[in-house]
């Protein structure tokens, strides 16, 4: 097997306290890596290196693990740049546009939702993503929910049932429900790894408390791990339902009450924030630090669609968080790699240690801080292939 040695890395972030400053991030100066087989298999200061096959010297850039974006909608086709605008204006955000993005994605072949897909994943790779969640969502009929997770499975392992998105139009509430626990559930179950429900009850397009519980329920029986779409546009019950079924993670998080910190806090819930979302969807951010001030494992992610927030950069959210939901960069970082990680329930990410995979970002820059420093310059970039 070949080894390849990395030097010229001005910081390593490693995310394993035991390896660098004893801080979260685990940062070593002046490091080196030596990758063999798609791993790690050593990390530690430049001086001490052992001997590889190959040697590439990086000129002085920080070295980070690949950003793990933890939730993204990445079938569909169509975009809903006038839905935008409009808000721009003032228009408020509750999710009925997304009937816009699954007629449009209904309408198109296999081949062309390929391409779209194709597309992002090397957008998000050319920006320093190399893990990435992807959901269904934009079909909503077992034929079309089925080909959304096929398509995504092309593309990564973390693909997510999310039949229930919206009750699509022309169908009773009572008949969807039984057809996204029942044979939607059946035939796309082979497919996803997870389930996720839009848990809204402020939006009458999404999912209520007893109806989100339903097919949480259904889904796990089925074998699927549990994430949820909670408390985006009110404080409804999605968090402490999510946290109670021992969901991997509740994403959006916007409008939490003492409850739900309390109860995140004293769950395994991963509380995944995309403030891609509030910044597109002019909301107010998350309360960050009052979640990690309690304690909870915070994820951030783009949330990458068409409606809420069409950003493919985790850079950028890393800036918002930490400008507009007063992270430390070193928090930022953290929660877009082993927080995401963390939120997937994988202990092969999001870390860069002796055995974990060597999923590698460069940065065009001397450290980490620069990603929320340098905000909207592309300095980020992969080194390894998506899992
Ligand atoms: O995470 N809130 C539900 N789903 C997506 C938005 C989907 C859309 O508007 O197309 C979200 O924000
Ligand atoms: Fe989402």
């Amino acid at each position: 097997m070949t080894t390849t040695l990395l030097t010229g890395i001005a910081e390593l972030v490693t995310n394993d306290p035991s390896l660098g400053d004893g801080s979260p991030l685990g940062l070593l100066r002046d490091a080196a890596v030596i990758v063999e087989d798609g791993h790690v298999a050593w990390v530690g200061p430049a001086g001490r290196a052992p001997g590889a096959d190959r040697r590439r010297d990086l000129g002085g850039r920080a070295v980070v693990p690949g950003f793990v974006d933890s939730h993204a909608h990445l079938v569909f086709a169509g975009d809903r740049a006038a839905e935008f605008a409009a808000r721009m204006s003032g228009a408020r955000y509750d999710g009925g546009g997304i009937a816009t993005t699954v007629a449009a994605t209904r309408a198109s072949s296999d081949d062309e939702l390929r391409a779209l897909l194709g597309g992002r994943i090397a957008e998000m790779r050319a920006q320093g993503t190399t893990t990435v969640e992807v959901k269904s969502g934009y079909g909503l009929t077992v034929a079309d929910e089925v080909r959304a997770l096929r398509l995504a499975g092309e593309v990564t392992q973390e693909t997510t049932y999310l039949g229930a998105h919206v009750v699509p139009a022309g169908t009773g509430r009572d008949d969807y429900l039984r057809l996204v626990t029942g044979d939607m559930l059946a035939a796309c179950a082979p497919y996803a790894r997870w389930i996720d429900v839009f848990c809204e009850p402020a939006s009458p397009h999404a999912f209520d408390g007893d109806e989100a519980r339903a097919i949480l329920t259904a889904g796990r029986d089925a074998g699927l791990g549990l994430r949820v779409h909670g408390n985006q546009l009110s404080a409804g019950p999605g968090v402490r339902l999510a946290v109670e079924l021992g969901a991997a993670s509740v994403d959006h998080c916007t409008h939490l009450t003492g409850a739900d910190v309390d109860a995140l806090a004293g769950g395994t819930t991963v509380a995944t924030l995309l403030p891609g979302v509030e910044f597109s969807t002019r909301s107010p951010y998350p309360d960050a630090r009052r979640l990690i001030d309690a304690g909870v494992t915070v994820a951030l992610a783009t949330d990458c669609n068409p409606g809420s927030c069409y950003t493919s950069s985790m850079p950028l959210v890393m800036a918002l968080a930490v400008r507009e939901m007063r992270m430390t960069p070193a928090e930022a970082l953290w929660a877009g790699t082993a927080g995401g990680a963390k939120a997937l329930r994988r202990d092969d990410i999001g870390v860069l240690s002796p055995g974990r995979r060597a999923n590698l970002t460069i940065l065009d820059a001397p450290s980490h801080v620069h990603l929320a420093y340098r905000p909207g310059v592309p300095i980020a970039r992969a080194i390894d292939g998506l899992s």
